[in-house]
């Protein structure tokens, strides 16, 4: 066996005990894996006092970051957030370091600076436990699939979400209901804004978008919208057509570019990712020689990411051992991120409009009159002189979707449009 592997841990949260745990306890079989003795050095936390998910023997704690680091020969970063997470990691792998994070929103945000000062050094820089916790996506997507072309992604990247959505489809709960449960269970934050807005799930797709078409994309090229406005109506209606109503980032060729979007999305219950039930996540891969692949899991949790992290702490600590170079990332493709204006969809469109005659062939005209075709169209009159109105149509040109809808909007004989979701059919 080599020389002992010297291990730095930044951060003791949920994921960070966990990892602690396995490499305390498994670090005899870890050792055995690696071909070297593996050390765990050191935990830098805020507070060496404060109570843990495991307890690492106390005298690990340490509130030094910077001495840990440089103690250390790999790095394992697990305190989220932009800074001091960026700084640290930097230390490290300008020191020649390597770096295991899972630190999804650094990684969207300033990958590309990272990743810069991995090769610099030499250094490895893995981050599977960003993306869809224990759920093996980016590795494949690297490696596994380096000589085909993706052509498409989707994916359930956010396990709050896909909780809500899920119980807002099996009992019919409205959404604010559906997400106090899933605080209750403690799937939501007390703030659930990155979730229900989307934000996590598109610095994920950033992250996946990057590796899939091998070029540098940052949360800034993702379009993001979440599911507060997705009412138990939609969710009804969209069951009444088949569908099912998901939080889906999508990473898909668009042209000489790749458009990237979160946005909540029907897909026919027939489609896998319609069987991704409660906190679980998917990543559903399209690429040319491969065609259809899904991968599932769990997407967040202290034992199930840090399954990932170990993942990642292994096989760039195998390559520490056998002196070779990681596989590395690459981003040879300068790809532009492209607007939605051109994304070709279908579209479940919610209005409630006064019940009067001409207000269906009104609207029909206008959609006519943008190029749009109507798949489907259903009624309910409550008797109240309004009706609900849902029309699926077929596939049109965002650009154009939306013209329609804002004169559709100018009617005095429409009150609102209550939702406009993609529908996606494969
Ligand atoms: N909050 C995330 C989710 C887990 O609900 O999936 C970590 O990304």
């Amino acid at each position: 066996m080599t020389e002992k592997i010297k291990v730095a841990l930044l951060g003791a949260g949920n994921v960070g005990s966990q990892a602690a745990r396995i490499l305390v306890e498994d670090n005899a079989t870890l050792a055995e894996r690696i071909g070297a003795p593996v050390e765990l050095i050191g935990i830098a936390v805020r507070d060496t006092q404060a109570a843990r998910h495991w307890d690492a023997d106390p005298a690990l704690y340490t509130t030094d970051a910077d001495a840990l680091i440089d103690a250390a020969d790999v790095v394992i970063e697990l305190t989220g957030g932009i800074e001091p997470a960026r700084t640290r990691i930097l230390r490290a792998l300008q020191a020649g370091k390597s770096v295991v994070s899972g630190n999804k929103a650094l990684l969207a945000k300033h990958g590309v600076e990272l990743q810069a000062a991995a090769d610099a050094s030499g250094a490895q820089l893995s981050y599977e436990a960003a993306v869809a916790g224990a759920i093996p996506i980016l590795r494949p997507l690297r490696d596994s699939l380096a000589g085909d072309r993706v052509t498409r992604v989707l994916g359930i990247m956010n396990g709050t979400t896909n909780y809500i959505l899920d119980q807002m489809d099996t009992t019919g709960a409205s959404f604010a209901d559906a997400l106090k449960d899933a605080q209750d269970l403690g799937y939501a934050e007390a703030d659930p804004t990155a979730d229900v807005e989307g934000h996590d799930a598109a610095s994920k797709a950033a992250i996946v978008a990057s590796l899939a078409f091998h070029a540098d994309f940052t949360i800034d090229d993702v379009h993001v919208e979440g599911i507060t406005g997705v009412s138990a109506e939609d969710v009804a209606a969209a069951e009444a057509d088949g569908y099912v109503i998901k939080l889906l980032a999508v990473c898909e060729r668009d042209g000489e570019g790749v458009n990237i979007r979160v946005n909540p999305t029907l897909i026919p219950r027939s489609h896998p990712l319609a069987g991704v039930h409660g906190a679980f996540n998917a990543v559903f891969v399209q690429a040319e020689n491969a065609g259809e692949l899904m991968f599932y899991g769990p997407g967040a949790g202290g034992a199930p990411t840090a399954s990932a992290v170990l993942g990642d702490f292994v096989s760039l600590a195998r390559r520490l051992v056998l002196g070779g170079p990681g596989v590395p990332d690459t981003s040879y493709v300068q790809l532009q991120a492209t607007g939605l204006g051109n994304i070709v969809s279908r579209y479940s469109v919610g209005l409630l409009v006064e019940d009067k005659l001409g207000v269906l062939s009104n609207l029909t005209r206008i959609l006519t009159e943008h190029g749009i075709s109507v798949e489907s169209l259903r009624q309910s009159s409550p008797e109240d002189g309004t009706a609900m109105i849902r029309i699926v149509t077929h596939s049109a040109k965002d650009s154009d979707l939306r013209r329609a809808i804002a004169v559709i909007d100018g009617l005095d004989t429409v009150r609102e449009i209550t939702s406009v979701i993609r529908v996606e059919n494969n």
